[in-house]
């Protein structure tokens, strides 16, 4: 039996068709766009990446790399990502990949490990501290390559935002061969919308206009239905929608609870959508609580106050009921979007989750009482 996978990516049977986005993200990458792939947290943004590049893209025409940079600490291990992603995305015959990547890269030399699980690694020893000439060998070696096998690439950086965390600011080299190589599509996306859509779209940024943005909403009602009856052969569709709209579309959350119905289903009971959502929120509660606690004061009412009204515009009565300045609810404001915990869309602010939880639901159940 099929099974309702709440964590980490999801490709083949386990995606739920999103047939409008597969179709748009592979017309991009077919036309070598650069795309900005921008949505909610846990929305779906890697695995339909990872949906793309391993069963729609024809991989007699494209190599796929992919890496994700959640962890990078400073510019020489950025680099270094690079250069194992590139490297891995060659699918050289194992005898072939030290000689191959010695053809084409220079910058560095390269061992190749065995993980635990029998999958090898390539690891990359940096023959130069210089960025700017190590970019120069990755993507100018990566363009070589494409071109002596006629081939074109989609490139994905993952969690792009941490970019943010190098102190040397890398945006400028980037554009450089962003712009430089037309048979390559870039993907950047990530979890903070707030700071990409900066990175991208902000007047000053070296990186802004490179992109065309992409915005991946929550999967349609009816397929994500489909998709979960199979898994759950006596669910309601009265009650998936139910489930649904609680967890506010976010496909992450929506597999959560539906796995939470199940384990009712196993145990023989009856299909409760309360007692799932309570559950869910049991899991999360220590997380949430974290985060709720980490706020100021201001950022805690804040919070509160948009929880309340589902969604609100924040008024001057509104603080001054509550107490708060109108300089200092600012100031929160812009640390909670910063954070991504709420966004704000037609002067109207909403919640948005926080990070690897479901703050939203989780709010909604402490202020509100679910
Ligand atoms: N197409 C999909 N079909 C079914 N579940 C999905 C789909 N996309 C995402 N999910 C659910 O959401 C979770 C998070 O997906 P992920 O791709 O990591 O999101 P994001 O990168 O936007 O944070 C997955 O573990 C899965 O439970
Ligand atoms: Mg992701």
């Amino acid at each position: 039996m099929k099974k309702f996978i709440y964590d980490g990516i999801v490709t083949g049977d386990d995606f739920c068709p999103r047939i409008q986005d597969t179709d748009k993200l592979l017309s991009y990458i077919n036309d070598s766009t650069n795309v900005l792939l921008i949505a909610k947290r846990r929305m779906g943004k890697s695995s339909l990446i990872h949906e793309v590049f391993e069963n729609r893209l024809d991989k007699k025409k494209f190599i796929t790399i992919y890496v994700d940079i959640f962890d990078i600490t400073d510019e020489t291990d950025f680099v270094k990502s690079l250069y194992r992603a590139v490297g891995q995305s060659l699918k050289l015959d194992f005898k072939l990949v030290l000689q191959t990547l010695k053809t084409f890269f220079n910058k560095s030399t390269f061992e190749i490990s065995i993980g635990q699980d029998g999958t090898p690694s390539i690891n990359p020893k940096l023959a130069t501290r210089d960025i700017d000439e190590l970019f120069a060998d990755i993507f100018n070696g990566l363009h070589e390559y494409l071109k002596r096998h006629n081939l074109k690439a989609a490139f994905c950086i993952d969690e792009f935002q941490q970019i943010q965390t190098i102190k040397k600011p890398l945006d400028a080299t980037l554009r450089k061969y962003i712009q430089k190589h037309h048979n390559i599509s870039y993907i950047f996306t990530g979890s903070k919308r707030h700071t990409l859509a900066k990175l991208f779209q902000g007047q000053k940024s070296p990186l802004m206009g490179m992109v065309t943005p992409m915005e991946l909403g929550p999967i349609n009602q009816d397929d994500f239905y489909k998709f979960a009856k199979k898994r759950l052969k006596t669910l309601t569709k009265d009650t998936f929608i139910n489930l649904y709209n609680h967890a506010e579309g976010e496909s992450k959350l929506v597999q959560h609870l539906c796995r939470q119905l199940k384990l009712m289903s196993d145990d023989n009971q009856p299909l409760d959508e309360a007692l799932a959502i309570k559950g869910v929120i049991s899991e999360v509660d220590s997380i949430c609580r974290n985060i709720f606690e980490s706020l100021s004061p201001n950022g805690r009412k804040i919070i509160k106050m948009i929880t309340e009204k589902s969604h609100t515009l924040l008024t001057k009565e509104m603080l001054q009921e509550h107490n708060i300045s109108k300089s200092s609810a600012q100031t929160s404001i812009d640390y909670l979007i910063k954070e991504d915990l709420i966004f704000k869309e037609d002067s109207n602010y909403f919640l948005d989750g926080g990070i690897g939880s479901s703050f939203s639901l989780w709010c909604h159940w402490k202020f509100k009482g679910y």
